[in-house]
């Protein structure tokens, strides 16, 4: 018996939806601490998802939710603001009565991640849930944080014994959210800290993608089927290209951005987790460390490219047009260094070392301010090997084509050749569809939803373990080398990135697909 059937059984949550045919996925008893509580990603996502989360009757009763900031707040202030965000952001309907529950067990803690003071009343506010709230020990540390921050409030984890099992008496659990480091070193040194406080089963890095439902479907549609895999590799795959692409430029984040850039923004951890996903082996089964070893030894196989200076381009923006408006160019937006070389888009040409994909490139590009928002993954396949046709009658005919849309418009197209009704024999491309919103009444949880609904429940399928994160640098660090103290391509705002993309792309043979 699953022990979590028990655990719905003991601890029911009277909003929860009986038509819910998973179940029975509730945690035990539990608080979730926030740091950085009144930052952009507890507003916008993380507390809209808790609420959808109980909304949707997935929480138990006894859930404990503790905000702590460096705010002069009651915890009638947090709920205030906490009640805003989640009315904002939720995705599921608002529903006084679920928010009342909610706020019923809310708890906000004042202070610095250096007061000592401020971390001992934590402990003690986590004590007092213990008794009052029957949460036995069980929290979450969800470290939405700048990564400069983590080492003291570890510290201050370890020192007050919030961090250890044993004392608690329940589990301890700590959350990470990306970036994971700056680079390798950064990221081992990370690692380490992290290590030292938390068991390493305890620790869960945040790498949203992950969470996404398309995401999770890409093992879905390799694995659960015939008909895919057996062309998933060389002998049928030409190239495989995966785009991320966004129209929103830095917004207020110039700070973080400019110190990072695209590619450790993004392309070193949800690009290359789809990266993995798409190109891993089957694991011998579905649990977090039979899916982490095959996505280790993938991305352990990675290859860079030995011309740099061809195959791995990063762009920044200057300014342009989008939707009709006119957007300001990378350097001119707020509180970033006129002479700032930091990339908005990264593409690059990898290889991958293993006998299934020896000889398929691997196109990854992602930039900011592109003409719109889409993350796509396109395996082109390669040309039938003899057409009996006339080649008048087959012009049109391109490569078979399976597209993976991540977002948005959610789902799989495939595209083939076929007769063009009438007296001839002409073949030309057409397109099957695979639509999210039309096969299926279940809308998608959010991707934060489902990685905090994870943490709670100690499901670590989703999260990326310390050494994929490694792996992961040892891919992006030669690139940011070789880029140091370079002049970046530009690209106006509105366009699909720099020219000398395209040139990659061209001196294959090849084109980026118009997503
Ligand atoms: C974040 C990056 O991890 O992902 C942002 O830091 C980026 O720069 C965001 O905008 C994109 O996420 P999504 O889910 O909107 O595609």
């Amino acid at each position: 018996m699953d022990p979590r059937d028990t655990l719905s059984a003991t601890h029911p949550n009277p909003l929860r939806d009986p038509r819910d045919r998973r179940l029975p996925r509730v945690p035990e008893p539990c608080a979730l601490v926030v740091f950085g509580i009144t930052g952009d990603l507890a507003r916008k996502k993380l507390l809209p998802a808790v609420y959808d989360l109980h909304s949707r009757g997935l929480l138990p009763t006894d859930f404990v939710l503790i905000g702590f900031a460096r705010r002069d707040w009651s915890t009638g202030d947090f709920e205030d603001m906490a009640r805003e965000a989640a009315r904002s952001h939720a995705r599921t309907p608002w529903r006084e009565e679920v928010w009342s529950r909610l706020a019923g067990n809310m708890k906000f803690v004042p202070g610095s991640f250096d007061d000592d003071n401020a971390f001992d009343q934590l402990a003690e506010c986590l004590g007092e849930m213990q008794d009052s709230r029957g949460i036995k020990g069980n929290a979450g540390f969800y470290l939405s944080i700048p990564p400069s921050a983590f080492p003291v409030v570890l510290k201050q984890l370890q020192r007050t014994g919030m961090a250890d099992n044993g004392r608690s008496g329940g589990w301890r659990r700590v959350v990470v959210e990306k970036p994971f480091g700056n680079d390798l070193e950064s990221s081992r040194e990370l690692n380490d800290l992290v290590d030292d406080v938390f068991t390493a089963s305890d620790v869960f890095r945040i790498d949203h993608y992950l969470g996404k439902e398309t995401v999770q479907n890409i093992l879905a549609l390799r694995f659960a089927n015939q008909l895919f895999e057996p062309v998933w590799n060389s002998n049928f795959v030409d190239s495989v290209q995966i785009t991320m692409a966004e129209d929103v430029g830095i917004g207020t984040r110039a700070g973080f951005y400019d110190q990072t850039g695209a590619a450790r923004d993004v392309l070193q951890n949800h690009v290359l987790q789809l990266l993995a996903l798409v190109t891993m082996e089957e694991p011998v089964e579905f649990t977090p460390d039979a899916i982490r070893t095959e996505k280790i030894k993938v991305l352990r196989a990675i290859a860079l490219p030995e011309d740099l200076a061809q195959y791995a381009i990063r762009g920044q923006y200057t300014q342009g047009w989008l939707a009709g408006e006119r957007v300001t160019g990378y350097r001119q937006e707020k509180d970033v260094p006129p002479d700032s070389r930091t990339e908005t888009y990264a593409a690059v040409k990898l290889d991958i070392e293993t006998r299934r994909w020896a000889g398929v490139p691997f196109y990854l590009r992602t930039g900011k301010r592109l003409p719109r928002r889409v993350t796509e993954i396109s395996i082109l396949f390669k040309k039938a090997p003899h057409l009996p046709f006339s080649k008048t009658d087959t012009e049109e005919l391109g490569h078979n084509q399976l597209v993976i849309r991540v977002q948005p418009d959610e789902g799989v197209t495939l595209k083939f050749g076929s007769k063009v009704p009438g007296s001839q024999m002409e073949v030309r491309d057409v397109a099957m569809d695979f639509l999210y919103g039309q096969s299926f009444t279940e809308s998608s949880p959010e991707a934060y939803e489902r990685l905090i609904l994870d943490v709670l429940l100690g499901d670590a399928t989703l999260f990326p373990q310390a050494a994929e994160v490694e792996a992961s640098w040892r891919v992006v660090d030669p690139m940011e080398d070789f880029w140091q103290g370079r002049e970046p391509a530009y690209y106006r705002a509105g366009e699909w990135g720099p020219k000398e993309a395209d040139e990659m792309l061209a001196r294959d043979g090849r084109s980026w697909r118009r997503p």
